[in-house]
């Protein structure tokens, strides 16, 4: 962040966070999760991790990570949400009305599943240094999202995993723990923040370079189910 202007918009957006989102079809509206908190830890790790280098950012889900990432005067934001959210909607308008320059983002109002694997095919596109994956937080949809995500973040580049109290994220959470190639640097509430150490963008597909699920194996033999799988 440069200067005095973009650190009082920061300051004034982490005071007052809007209540962009809705869960029960607009009859209340919430902050989408993230705290003051949790904005000024990204915000630090970005800044240790990057120093003041202008960054490419790539978010699954939108919502008020837009608006702080587009705070930080990325070089480009590419964030894709769900067709039918329209959150974009009301981020254009507190960005308007905050004087929030958004010319950094590219929109993409299309599921993760779907649009992660058309910029890895994109040969424009290419790689980026932070990523956080806060969308469709089903099952395997975390995992789907992870993989494409391995693909297009760059070696040392930072992979934010939000929401990891639902078991499905904390899942992806819980392998990622266990792989040497990634390395925690920041663990809160609901957000981990891991940096990629490997340059390779193909995860590899050897269970025995895979301790968290050589571990789920052994677990799984060792306590037979009712299913006997
Ligand atoms: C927890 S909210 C987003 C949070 C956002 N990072 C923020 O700071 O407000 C998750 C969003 O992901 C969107 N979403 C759900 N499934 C998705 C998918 N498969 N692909 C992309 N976005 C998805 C939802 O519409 C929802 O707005």
């Amino acid at each position: 962040m440069n200067n005095d202007l973009s650190k009082s918009k920061m300051d004034a957006f982490l005071s007052n966070i809007p209540l962009l989102h809705s869960w029960d079809n607009g009859q209340t509206r919430n902050t989408g999760g993230f705290h003051r908190i949790h904005f000024r830890v990204i915000a630090s790790v970005l800044l240790h991790h990057f120093s003041d280098a202008r960054l490419r950012i790539l978010e699954t889900g939108a919502g008020n990570s837009t608006i702080f990432f587009c705070l930080q005067e990325p070089i480009k934001l590419t964030t894709i949400a769900h067709p039918n959210d329209s959150v974009i909607d009301r981020i254009r308008e507190y960005c308007s009305k905050n004087d929030i320059d958004l010319s950094c983002l590219e929109y993409h109002s299309q599921i993760s599943e779907l649009m992660l694997p058309q910029l890895i095919l994109d040969k424009e596109f290419g790689e980026v240094d932070v990523i956080l994956i806060d969308g469709g937080h089903g099952w395997p949809t975390v995992f789907v999202d992870f993989f494409y995500c391995n693909y297009i973040l760059k070696q040392n580049g930072l992979l934010l995993i939000d929401d990891i109290q639902l078991y499905s994220v904390k899942e992806l959470v819980r392998f990622l723990n266990e792989l040497p190639d990634w390395q925690v640097l920041a663990k809160m509430d609901k957000l981990w923040i891991f940096e990629k150490l490997s340059s390779d963008n193909i995860l590899s597909g050897n269970i025995a370079d895979l301790p968290y699920l050589d571990r789920k194996a052994k677990d799984s033999l060792a306590t037979k189910s009712q299913w006997q799988i």
